[in-house]
């Protein structure tokens, strides 16, 4: 992030605080936001986008009230995809109708929710779910905004966990074999529902725009022969998020402007040449703006030379702080952030403390080879889908995320405790 150097001691400082600092006050693992780095990138992509689109931050990334109240600040909307994420939005004071509503299975008492606390757009994502909010708009007696999401037939290049726009997976309906033009016409036919859009995500961790273009091509077709059938011309329509980001420097990444320029253009061009006007644009970026906003702060336990192989780094945290590696294979780099070393560099593993050996938070990396305990590592680029998805494993406790600003730093989530597990053990 953008604040972050290094004093004459070697050791990192992020907006104005020092990492040992830091460590000595929080204590690690801790995930260390920069507070200036995220709202800029907030405002990078509400500035590039302008006023004729609109921004939701996608929740699932990283969500917690401080956020919701930068992202208001920002002017920036939000996507959330369970009662959780919506309770966690409303109370941190997220007007309802800038909120719009995610999930393939959303149940019945979070749509209620939903759609009692009036938020701008549920996004439909299966025929039975038409009907259901349907029904419970009409129950509650309003009209409820909504959009369809609809699967392209796109293959992201991705890991295929993550890749959301080719057919054979839980999302959306498909626009092969008409049935995303069915469900527009089901839901059109429902005077409890107001079908603003068509919502289509391709995907994340992508720098290919060209799945972007092929989606947006079908999308719009889509409005055309829905305008031919039915005479309506759809408001809206939402091109999802997964823009990737740097986790190491083999990545480049875009920038907003030029996304949100390939986008607008692709819509337009597409939309004039079947005759339709331009619908308003809305995108969904997670990743590309909490991503690169924090890393987390470890402190190294034990150095493990293994003669021939490479030498295992045990840290204090693990697969519990960031399950990406494991799961993705996602790559990580990391550093020796407490001091400076002129020791040759050795190739490492760093690894977490958990019972299991895929527990690997670092595949390949090179460090300082004086490392010792009590040396403070740092993984850059965890902001993104690493608190979102700690877990407890081996009851081991989810680290804080501390935010820091202007050589101020605050917790905005706090260190579970001991008590916390025990809470909710209550056999
Ligand atoms: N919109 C929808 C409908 C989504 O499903 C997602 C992500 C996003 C927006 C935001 O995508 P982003 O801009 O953050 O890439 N846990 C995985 C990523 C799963 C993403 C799920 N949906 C990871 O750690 O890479």
């Amino acid at each position: 992030s953008r604040t972050v150097t290094r004093d004459e001691h070697g050791v990192l400082t992020v907006g104005g605080i020092d990492v040992k600092r830091l460590a000595e006050e929080y204590g690690t693992p801790a995930y260390v936001l920069d507070e200036d780095d995220f709202r800029s990138r907030a405002r990078a992509w509400r500035t590039a986008f302008g006023e004729n689109a609109d921004v939701f931050y996608a929740g699932k990334a990283f969500l917690s009230r401080a956020v919701v109240r930068w992202l208001n600040e920002e002017g920036l909307n939000l996507d959330v995809c369970s009662g959780g994420e919506l309770a966690t939005a409303l109370s941190a004071g997220m007007p309802a109708e800038r909120i719009a509503f995610h999930g393939n299975n959303k149940s019945v008492a979070e749509i209620r929710r939903a759609v009692e606390a009036g938020v701008g757009r549920i996004v439909l994502d299966s025929f039975q779910e038409i009907v259901r909010v349907a029904h419970i708009a009409r129950e509650l007696g309003t009209r409820q905004r909504v959009q369809i999401r609809v699967t392209v037939g796109v293959e992201a290049h991705t890991h295929e966990f993550i890749a959301t726009a080719h057919e054979d997976q839980k999302f959306g309906i498909p626009l092969a074999g008409g049935q995303a033009a069915e469900a527009v016409r089901r839901a059109l036919q429902l005077d409890s529902l107001e079908v603003i859009g068509i919502h289509s995500h391709i995907g994340s961790q992508i720098f290919d725009m060209s799945g972007f273009e092929v989606a947006a091509h079908r999308v719009v077709g889509l409005l055309k022969d829905i305008r031919d059938e039915h005479g309506v011309e759809l408001p809206e329509i939402d091109l999802g998020g997964g823009l990737g980001i740097a986790y190491t420097s083999d990545d480049d990444p875009r920038e907003p402007h030029e996304i949100a320029k390939a986008l607008t253009e692709i819509v337009t061009r597409e939309c004039e040449a079947a005759k339709l006007r331009t619908p308003r644009i809305s995108v969904e970026p997670g990743r590309a703006i909490v991503g690169p906003t924090a890393f987390t702060l470890y402190e190294v336990g034990t150095v493990k030379p293994l003669d021939g192989l490479r030498t295992y780094v045990s840290v204090d945290g693990g697969m519990s702080d960031n399950i990406r590696t494991a799961l993705y294979d996602a790559e990580y780099s990391v550093s020796l952030v407490s001091r400076s070393s002129d020791a040759e560099p050795m190739l490492t593993r760093v690894v977490g403390k958990h019972c299991e050996s895929g527990d690997i938070v670092v595949k390949d990396a090179f460090l300082p080879g004086d490392l010792a305990p009590g040396d403070l590592i740092a993984v850059p680029a965890t902001g993104a889908y690493c608190r979102s998805m700690a877990s407890n494993y081996n009851h081991v406790l989810r680290p804080p995320v501390v935010a820091v600003k202007d050589g101020q730093a605050r917790v905005i989530v706090r260190r579970e405790t001991e008590e916390d597990l025990l809470r909710l053990d209550v056999g």
